[in-house]
């Protein structure tokens, strides 16, 4: 398969249509989803030449996380959905990619268990994870220590979702609980015996609107990993976040699921990155499907970009085998176009190479 649209097609043979749906999906009309990919397609390249460009270097570093490529895994619930080896499949795939894997809270495996498996790839596995702060501080706070304890080398806090976004393809398939035997599994209470099945009570993930700064200064004080927030679209928020100590933020409307209407990532982030200014790292998600995107991303003032269901795609595809072919797809793609671009390293890209 040469194509991320490949993929999906695969996968969507594969997996059962309320599961696709649930994947693809985004919040009410879907003119996000559509968007975050069309915007893409507006935007024109500019390359420069005689660049004397030969070997070139794509590997970036992200606080203190090397990565071998600028394009990271965005973090997405109930992999085990899509492939009976979920999480474990993923993981081993970014290791052996030497990328970053932002998992996701609502995985479907344990952080223990995934970090596991990308050590068993790679010695010293990037990994992130994404955490929806819980109402319950101590309960949010043992999940931060497990995550410490897993390895993970920075805590990505998803701001987007004061509330879920109204999905309404999983209203119409009656989609709303996971299959039985699946769980998410570091909602699991502590204290509890893990491999105890089903006699340990595994909590439903809360959104919470109560959400405010003072909960990134508290979460800021419980850990010395690098904290980011990811689902910034307003520049003054980037400000706030620079201001209130954050690491480094994802421009991100959550591929369209949240708040269906909002503008395409692309759209947004060079007011993002102006306002923030180099202080912190700007990531940037949503219809990442080639390499094209990825070097107008970075053009724009992005450090990285994250994919979300390219990974999943792969991963019901493919399992491990999958992932590991999305993911040597984007770079081999990426690649190419920063060398038709006259860049020999992820950051040789400047605004002025993409025009509207
Ligand atoms: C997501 N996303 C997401 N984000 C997050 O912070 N925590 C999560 O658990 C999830 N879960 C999730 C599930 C599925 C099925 C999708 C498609 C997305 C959002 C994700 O991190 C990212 O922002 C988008 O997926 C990026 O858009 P693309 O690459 O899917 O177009
Ligand atoms: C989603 C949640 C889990 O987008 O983040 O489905």
């Amino acid at each position: 398969m040469r194509t991320i649209a490949e993929f999906e097609a695969a996968a969507r043979e594969r997996l059962d249509p309320a599961h696709y749906d649930y994947f693809a999906g985004g919040a009410q009309d879907e003119i996000t989803v559509a968007e975050n990919e069309s915007a893409f397609r507006k935007l024109r390249l500019l390359p420069r030449v005689l660049r004397g460009s030969d070997k070139r270097d794509l590997s970036v570093e992200l606080l203190g996380t090397s990565s071998s490529m600028p394009i990271l895994i965005a973090p997405t619930a109930f992999h085990r959905l899509a492939h009976a080896d979920g999480e474990l499949a993923t993981a081993r795939a970014a290791a052996r990619a030497g990328t970053i894997m932002v998992v996701s809270m609502a995985a479907t495996t344990a952080i223990e268990d995934i970090a596991a498996a990308a050590r068993e790839v790679a010695p010293d596995p990037g990994l992130w994870f994404q955490l929806y702060l819980q109402p319950d501080l101590e309960f949010t706070e043992a999940i931060v220590r497990r995550a410490e304890r897993a390895g993970v080398k920075a805590f990505v806090v998803t701001v987007d979702s004061p509330v879920l976004g109204r999905r309404e393809r999983d209203d119409r398939n009656d989609f709303h609980d996971l299959p039985a035997g699946l769980v998410v599994e570091n909602l699991r209470n502590i204290g509890e015996n893990r491999s105890g099945g089903n006699a340990s009570h595994v909590r439903d993930i809360v959104m919470s609107a109560a959400l405010n700064w003072d909960h990134i200064a508290w979460l800021r004080s419980k850990t010395k990993l690098p904290v980011l927030i990811k689902g910034v679209l307003h520049a003054e928020d980037a400000r706030l976040a620079v201001h209130h100590g954050v690491a480094g933020i994802f421009v991100s409307n959550h591929g369209g699921r949240q708040l269906d209407t909002v503008p395409a990532t692309i759209d947004v982030l060079p007011d993002i990155a102006a306002a923030v200014g180099g202080a912190i790292p700007v990531l940037v998600d949503g219809g990442i499907r080639r390499g094209t995107d990825v070097v107008k991303a970075l053009a724009l003032g992005a450090d990285a970009v994250a994919v979300g269901r390219p990974v999943v795609w792969g991963l019901a595809a493919g399992g491990r085998e999958g992932v590991t072919q999305v993911l040597e797809l984007l770079r081999e793609d990426f690649d190419q176009a920063l060398a038709l671009c006259g860049g020999r390293h992820p950051a040789d890209l400047t605004p002025d190479q993409v025009r509207r």
